[in-house]
């Protein structure tokens, strides 16, 4: 079986079906190195998935034809990993705009594959929130219809369909729950991690597009950070790693929606170990000692109504 960090799981109920949760990502660290020939900037990033999921079910038909539904995640088959306090779900767009069913044409022209599958998925990560909801749908797709084609597609092959479709996209099919991402974001190295961090995550009504904020951010040459931060994580020494929490596109997105900006002042009047934005926002997140303090301040965020707030954990 392929190694990928895409949740496989067996659905007794739909025999012919895959199933696959599609976790929801923290940027722990994002330095934005410089701006390149391709329009693309230049990163070292640190990113984390944690235990809230998307579910998405694959079944075949013999059609030729993709089907992409989108259900309320409220409804049954949604399937495990959503915490009760997590945000509602949303609407994607549906069609051919909707990565999914981009990957999943990307993978049928990449393999001269002519089936067609029924596409089914259950919403619950924030869109626009920088928690790559999408790049992880994305990444689930291409790993579920390999295997419901049962294409046998290398992991080389799916690596290089996941960077053309997004930046963010190759990291959920790198095998690791947490990896240090650099170029675009498409180079990982994984990286082990004590599992089970205990985070806060909030996110307003309000989204903000990541090229937007890409466009506004200001490049901070120098590397090495992210490797720091995920030293002082693996020896336990939370505080340090706090202190290399770094996010440069977080002044951009402060600028461009107060939003953002309100939820940092809330995150700072409380005793997070850290706290930061996540990706290209808006999404914040405080990263607390254990789940009985994440519960706790979590509860305070919510009394300032800063906007949906849950608490997640890192995976294993
Ligand atoms: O790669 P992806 O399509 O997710 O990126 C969305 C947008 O974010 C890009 O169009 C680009 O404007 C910006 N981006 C960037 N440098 C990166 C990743 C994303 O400038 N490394």
């Amino acid at each position: 079986m392929l190694c990928v960090a895409p949740q496989f799981r067996k659905n007794p109920a739909v025999p012919d079906a895959v199933v696959v949760e599609a976790p929801a990502k923290l940027n722990l660290y994002l330095r934005i190195l410089g701006k390149r020939a391709d329009g693309f900037h230049e990163l070292e990033s640190v990113m984390t998935t944690i235990g809230l999921y998307d579910t998405l079910r694959f079944t075949a038909n013999d059609s030729g034809s993709l089907e992409l539904e989108c259900h309320d995640a409220r409804s049954p088959v949604g399937g495990a990993g959503s915490p009760p306090e997590s945000p509602p779900p949303e609407s994607p767009p549906s069609g051919p705009s909707n990565l999914i069913w981009r990957a999943a044409q990307l993978l049928r022209d990449a393999t001269g594959c002519a089936r067609g599958a029924k596409i089914e998925l259950w919403k619950r990560i924030p869109i626009a929130a920088g928690l790559a909801g999408g790049s992880s749908d994305a990444a689930a797709t291409l790993f579920g219809l390999n295997r419901l084609w049962k294409l046998n597609a290398s992991p080389q092959l799916l690596h290089v369909l996941a960077s053309q479709l997004g930046s963010d996209i190759p990291f959920f099919l790198c095998g690791a729950t947490t990896a240090l991402c650099q170029g675009r974001g498409e180079i990982i190295t994984p990286l082990s991690l004590p599992a089970g961090l205990s985070v806060v995550v909030a996110r307003p009504a309000t989204g903000l597009s990541t090229a937007e904020v890409f466009r506004h951010c200001r490049p901070e040459p120098g590397t090495g950070g992210g490797q720091q931060l995920a030293t002082a994580l693996s020896t336990g020494r939370l505080q340090a790693a706090a202190g290399h929490m770094h996010n440069t596109l977080q002044e951009a997105a402060f600028r461009l929606n107060a939003d953002v900006l309100r939820l940092r002042d809330a995150f700072s009047r409380l005793p997070f170990v850290g706290h930061l934005m996540s990706g290209s926002g808006t999404s914040y997140f405080g990263l607390c000692h254990n789940r009985n303090e994440a519960v706790r301040l979590a509860g305070r965020l919510r009394a300032l109504g800063v906007g949906a707030v849950f608490v997640a954990q890192t995976r294993p």
